[in-house]
């Protein structure tokens, strides 16, 4: 895959640089599009080459600006390329680290295996440093730039069958906390998000569903639906922009309310509440 659009122009006056890793599909393929309208040329970094190109072409043919990186964002070959784009575009504004996934988990703690552990690790955490790493350097000549990170409600919310997924995932707030402190004064920000039931490709409705009624959808979170993607990419634009100049270190969850809810759910007679929803 080659440059695509009017980004073979060159930047624009005042126009930014974003990268946005797993960039294709889900909340990052939201994300590259929304960067893209708002009028970002987007950087696109995706391990699926064929989801990396369908994603491209909507932006270009939206009047975006994009440059693909097909790849696996774990693999530092990678991390590279993304470096040697940024540096032939002359600057970096924009980093969301957006690459996660909880699939390589077991069933149970007791019976993972360290190779499970290792690939979590892999693709929650370690790319995160690796990139920012990278990136940074420039973000801190320039003397600005932003980072977004993806994490997950499970950073701060127990999740059974998931404890190396949730522990790598504190990890990304604990790095977005810690290295907000750090660059701060170099005009860099660091934030996070913490979403919780996407519909997206890794979590599609339908898995979530899994042939129950959708209308218990609304019992479930406190704003009565699942999450769509836009949503997500709303809030990583609102932290890339200017208009949370003044917000670093945080990780904002994007959850319906799951979250401030901690286990409480709407009764199915819709009267009132319950902790415990086996017992309406
Ligand atoms: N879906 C949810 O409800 C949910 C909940 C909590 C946290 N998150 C986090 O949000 C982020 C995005 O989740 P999603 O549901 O949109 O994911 P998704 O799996 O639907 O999409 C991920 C995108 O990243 C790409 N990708 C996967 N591995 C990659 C790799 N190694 N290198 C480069 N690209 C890669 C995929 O091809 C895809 O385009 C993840 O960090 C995830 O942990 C999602």
């Amino acid at each position: 895959m080659t440059g695509a659009g009017p980004g073979d122009e060159g930047l624009a006056d005042q126009q930014r640089v974003s990268v946005v890793t797993g960039g294709a599909l889900g909340i990052g393929g939201a994300t590259s599009r929304r960067l893209a309208a708002d009028g970002d040329l987007v950087v696109l970094n995706d391990i699926d080459e064929a989801a990396a190109e369908k994603t491209c072409a909507e932006i270009t043919g939206a009047g975006g600006q994009v440059v693909p990186v097909v790849g696996d964002i774990v693999d530092d070959a990678v991390v590279d390329q993304v470096l040697a784009k940024v540096r032939d575009l002359g600057r970096i504004d924009v980093l969301v680290n957006n690459v996660g996934d909880f699939r390589p988990a077991s069933k149970t703690f007791l019976h993972s295996k360290p190779e499970q552990w290792q690939r979590l690790h892999e693709l929650n955490l370690l790319h995160v440093l690796k990139v920012t790493h990278a990136l940074l350097p420039m973000m801190v000549d320039q003397g600005s730039g932003t980072i977004v990170n993806n994490s997950t409600v499970e950073a701060f919310r127990g999740i059974p069958g998931n404890a190396a997924y949730s522990a790598y995932n504190a990890g990304v707030s604990a790095f977005t906390r810690s290295l907000a402190v750090e660059v701060g004064r170099h005009g860099v920000r660091v934030n996070a998000i913490a979403p919780d039931l996407a519909d997206t490709p890794q979590t599609s409705a339908q898995a979530m569903l899994r042939g129950r009624d959708p209308d218990l959808v609304r019992h479930w979170l406190p704003l009565g639906r699942f999450g769509r993607v836009d949503d997500y990419a709303a809030v990583i634009a609102f932290l890339a922009s200017d208009e949370a100049r003044f917000v670093t270190g945080h990780t904002v969850p994007v959850d319906g309310g799951t979250l401030a809810a901690s286990g409480w759910y709407g009764r199915a007679d819709g009267k009132g509440w319950t902790n415990m929803p086996d017992n309406p």
